[in-house]
C-alpha cells in the first residue's frame, strides 16, 4: 500500500501518477491535498510520511511544487528516508542502496512521462542487502538519535 501526498504545485502530477498505480493493480491511499487551492505542503506531507514511518504504508510518494518542500518535512519524520528524484538513476539507485521508503516529485520539475518512469523504477527496485549498504543506513538512521 503506497502513501501519496502532495501540495497545489504537485496536484496534478499526483493524480497522473494514481493512474499509473491503478494501471499497475497498486493500492494506494491520498493523504491529500485534494483540491487545487494554494495550501502549505508540511501538513500533507507530514500525515503520509507518519503513515510510513509507523509501519501502515510500505511506501510514500510526495509531491510538491519542487518536491523539496516534500522532501524536508518527509526527511524530519523518524524512519524516513525519502529521496527526492528527477532521473532514473537516482530512482534505481535509492532503492539499492539506500532503501529509501518515500519519493519526492516536483510537479514543475518532471514531466509526466519522466515521472511515469521515475515511479516505476522506484517501486519496481529492490533494496540490494549488501552489507555496506546496510551498515550505512544503520550510520544514516542513528543521527535520530544523535543529531
Ligand atoms: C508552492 O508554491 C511551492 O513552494 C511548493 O509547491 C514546493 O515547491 C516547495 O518546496
Amino acid at each position: 500500500m503506497i502513501a501519496l501526498a502532495s501540495d497545489h504545485g504537485g496536484f496534478a502530477l499526483k493524480n497522473e501518477i494514481k493512474s499509473l498505480l491503478d494501471e499497475m493493480g497498486l493500492a494506494y491511499k491520498d493523504f491529500g491535498t485534494d483540491t487545487p487551492d494554494s495550501c502549505d505542503y508540511v501538513e500533507f506531507g507530514a500525515k503520509a510520511a507518519r503513515a510510513v514511518a509507523c509501519g501502515e504504508f510500505g511506501k510514500g510518494i510526495l509531491f510538491c511544487g519542487t518536491g523539496a518542500g516534500m522532501n524536508y518535512t518527509a526527511n524530519k519524520i523518524d524512519g524516513i528516508r525519502c529521496v527526492l528524484c528527477s532521473d532514473c538513476f537516482t530512482a534505481a539507485m535509492s532503492r539499492e542502496h539506500n532503501d529509501a521508503n518515500m519519493l519526492a516529485l516536483g510537479g514543475r520539475v518532471v514531466g509526466v512521462g519522466l515521472a511515469r518512469m521515475i515511479v516505476n523504477i522506484w517501486l519496481d527496485t529492490r533494496f540490494s542487502g549488501d552489507e555496506r549498504h546496510k551498515r550505512r543506513i544503520v550510520e544514516l538512521m542513528n543521527l535520530e538519535k544523535t543529531g
